[in-house]
């Protein structure tokens, strides 16, 4: 088993879209406000250069987890105690309400449902691609499994909300 931590443990998923090569931001923010940080890249976030792995492993002190370990090797991270999606893509989005957990990132977020603790969720996802029936059906699942969304991502990469994924954790359950 893990090691439990001093203080909470937040997983943070990270997709592959543009924005998320600002993801220090948000475990910058996170552990400002006494967050202990793991991360977990979808393979595409994680091997499309999408962000810098060294400097997010450096920015955590752990791993940034992508793909599954095998059964002899020792859990890297402790049990969450939430889960922030940030940015979160069309393809997760999907993937996760139909829970087709193909991804160690989407595995994880289908079983943090399970486990009951809070989920955020920060789509980017651009407004043609939003608009596809199975998007909005997936979004209205996820409300209803209690997941809290940020507003949807407008703007350029520096304005991405990353800190709201901590201000919806930290309010009353969705
Ligand atoms: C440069 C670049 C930027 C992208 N930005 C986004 C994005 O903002 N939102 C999105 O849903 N997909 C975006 N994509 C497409 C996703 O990377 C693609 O759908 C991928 O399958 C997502 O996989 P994942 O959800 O497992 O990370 C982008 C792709 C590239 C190459």
């Amino acid at each position: 088993m893990a090691d439990r931590t001093e203080h909470p443990f937040l997983y943070v998923v990270v997709c592959g879209a543009g924005v998320a090569a600002g993801v220090g931001r948000l475990i910058t923010a996170a552990q400002e406000r006494h967050w202990e940080v793991g991360v977990i890249a979808t393979p595409v976030a994680a091997q499309g250069g999408f962000f810098d792995l060294a400097a997010v492993e450096a920015q955590t002190g752990r791993p940034v987890r992508s793909a599954w370990r095998t059964p002899a090797d020792p859990r890297p991270f402790p049990p969450p105690d939430a889960v922030a999606v940030a940015p979160a893509t069309f393809n997760t989005v999907n993937k996760w309400a139909a829970g087709i957990a193909d991804t160690l990132a989407v595995a994880t977020l289908c079983e943090a449902y399970g486990l009951g603790v809070p989920i955020t969720a920060l789509p980017c996802v651009a407004g043609a691609l939003a608009t596809h029936p199975a998007y909005r059906d997936s979004l209205t699942r996820l409300q209803g499994m209690g997941v809290r969304f940020g507003a949807p991502h407008a703007g350029g990469p520096d304005e991405f909300a990353w800190e709201q994924a901590l201000d919806l954790l930290a309010g009353p359950p969705a």
